[in-house]
């Protein structure tokens, strides 16, 4: 099996996990990423069953409303019951790192309006410590090499994600060389750093529950 084809099976089976969960006033909140791109696919197959998708990045909500499911801004709906995202990488804890296509504020805001948050991986994604994976920062431009000097006293190496703005507006600066061991204490230490916006960790709002493609099929991780 390719990484791709894992990919896609495990979109297929979150689509299968929450079929039963839709109604016709259901709004689903969506990840970024190839993951999360062959999750939308498989959800159109379903677009009759529910109303309508919030969009964690503007490449998501172009591929949503190219599907015809209706997008809406998380400020005109009152929660979300699911959220349904890829990551980078996923621990034991099912603490993650994302960002990697450098949505993580926004995917990170509606991870947070949702009560449960089901992560699609394939099996490359599982580690033992999270951190191999260059953890994303995105910075306010103005601050990149403050943020920067103070990254590098946190014993990281920063590096800026070269030609790329955010979706709103900002930088990224990946931070090689982290080994993160408390990873709910880093991300608020990171997210008090003057200049930054958010932290790709997805600790204090980790997964509820990852969905893992492998090579045997795909296996849930609680
Ligand atoms: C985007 C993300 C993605 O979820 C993460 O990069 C995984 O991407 P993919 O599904 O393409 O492997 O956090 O900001």
């Amino acid at each position: 099996m390719t990484q791709d084809e894992m990919k896609k099976a495990v979109a297929q089976a979150a689509v299968e996990l929450i079929r039963s969960r839709l109604s016709a006033d259901s709004i689903v909140g969506v990840g970024t990423g190839s993951t999360a791109n062959f999750f939308i696919d498989a959800l159109a197959e379903l677009k009759h069953l529910f109303d309508g998708a919030v969009a964690s990045s503007e490449a998501t909500a172009e591929r949503l409303k190219g599907h015809g499911i209706p997008v809406y801004d998380l400020n005109s709906v009152s929660g979300l019951d699911l959220y349904i995202d890829g990551a980078d990488e996923f621990d034991a804890g099912l603490n993650l790192v994302k960002g990697g296509g450098g949505a993580l504020t926004r995917e990170k805001i509606v991870a947070a309006a949702a009560k449960e948050f089901v992560c699609i991986v394939d099996a490359s994604k599982r580690v033992d410590v999270l951190g191999a994976f260059p953890l994303p920062v995105e910075v306010i431009p103005m601050a990149r090499s403050l943020v920067a000097r103070e990254l590098v006293k946190l014993g990281g190496q920063p590096e800026l994600r070269e030609g790329f703005v955010t979706d709103n507006g900002n930088l990224i600066l990946d931070v090689y060389n982290l080994e993160i061991r408390e990873p709910k204490a880093l991300e608020a230490e990171l997210n008090n750093i003057v200049g930054v916006v958010t932290n790709g960790l997805f600790a204090r709002r980790g997964a509820d529950v990852v969905l893992m493609g492998t090579e045997n099929g795909v296996e849930k991780v609680l």
